[in-house]
């Protein structure tokens, strides 16, 4: 399963950039104004930054303004996914930049029909989002469950993207579903390193050989 930053944290994408835990970044216009910079200049950089798939999203609602912002988005770098709603337009969108050889995320899906329809129109990616399905009492990982036994019957080539993520568990359980690729807010990237067991472990190996320096020897 690949691994994606969802961020638009030029410092926590080096951050886990050099622990060699990216293989991926998604980005959002949410998350580009939390950064409150330039928006161009981000994503010219975070595509620069990262040698896996970037996917910028288009503001667009109409087939052609996303044709050319796609277009533009993609002129960041080559490791650019262009990031489409999960609209007619979006759709539309979706199969002639790919006919163009652009890749595409169709986002916000929110059910097996629609991420059907997003495989069929060609995307790269199909990203349920789950924890907003979770916050209005639906059971997210459950549309990720049915997504990827329906995947599992056709030759699609679509990937399943499973975003909206808030919590480590949400991680295992896509995992064990045999999601293509989660993407992670930092801080769910963050505390799957943890465990207090670790922590403990750690310190008393470190204090056992601070002991061991300072005792006599024979
Ligand atoms: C994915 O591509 C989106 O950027 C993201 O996962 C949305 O998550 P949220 O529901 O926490 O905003």
């Amino acid at each position: 399963m690949k691994i994606f930053l969802d961020t638009a944290n030029l410092g926590e994408i080096r951050r886990f950039n050099e622990m060699g835990l990216l293989d991926g970044i998604t980005t959002n216009p949410t998350l580009l104004f939390r950064e409150g910079k330039d928006p161009h200049d981000t994503m010219r950089q975070i595509a620069s930054l990262v040698r896996g798939d970037v996917s910028l999203e288009v503001v667009s609602t109409d087939y052609e303004g996303m044709l050319e912002e796609g277009r533009r988005l993609r002129s960041c770098g080559n490791n650019v996914v262009v990031k489409v709603p999960m609209t007619s337009e979006g759709l539309r969108a979706c199969r002639t930049l790919t006919a163009e050889g652009i890749p595409v995320n169709v986002t916000l899906v929110f059910s097996p029909n629609q991420a059907i329809l997003a495989a069929k129109a060609g995307a790269r990616y199909v990203s349920p989002f789950i924890g907003r399905l979770d916050d209005i009492g639906q059971d997210g990982m459950e549309l990720v469950e049915t997504i990827m036994e329906i995947f599992a019957q056709y030759e699609f080539d679509t990937q399943v993207l499973v975003a909206s993520v808030r919590h480590p568990i949400h991680v295992v359980e896509a995992a064990r579903l045999g999601a293509h690729v989660v993407t992670l807010p930092p801080k769910v990237l963050d505390r799957m390193l943890l465990h207090p067991l670790t922590d403990l472990g750690l310190e008393s190996f470190l204090n056992d050989w601070k002991h061991l320096q300072d005792s006599p020897k024979p």
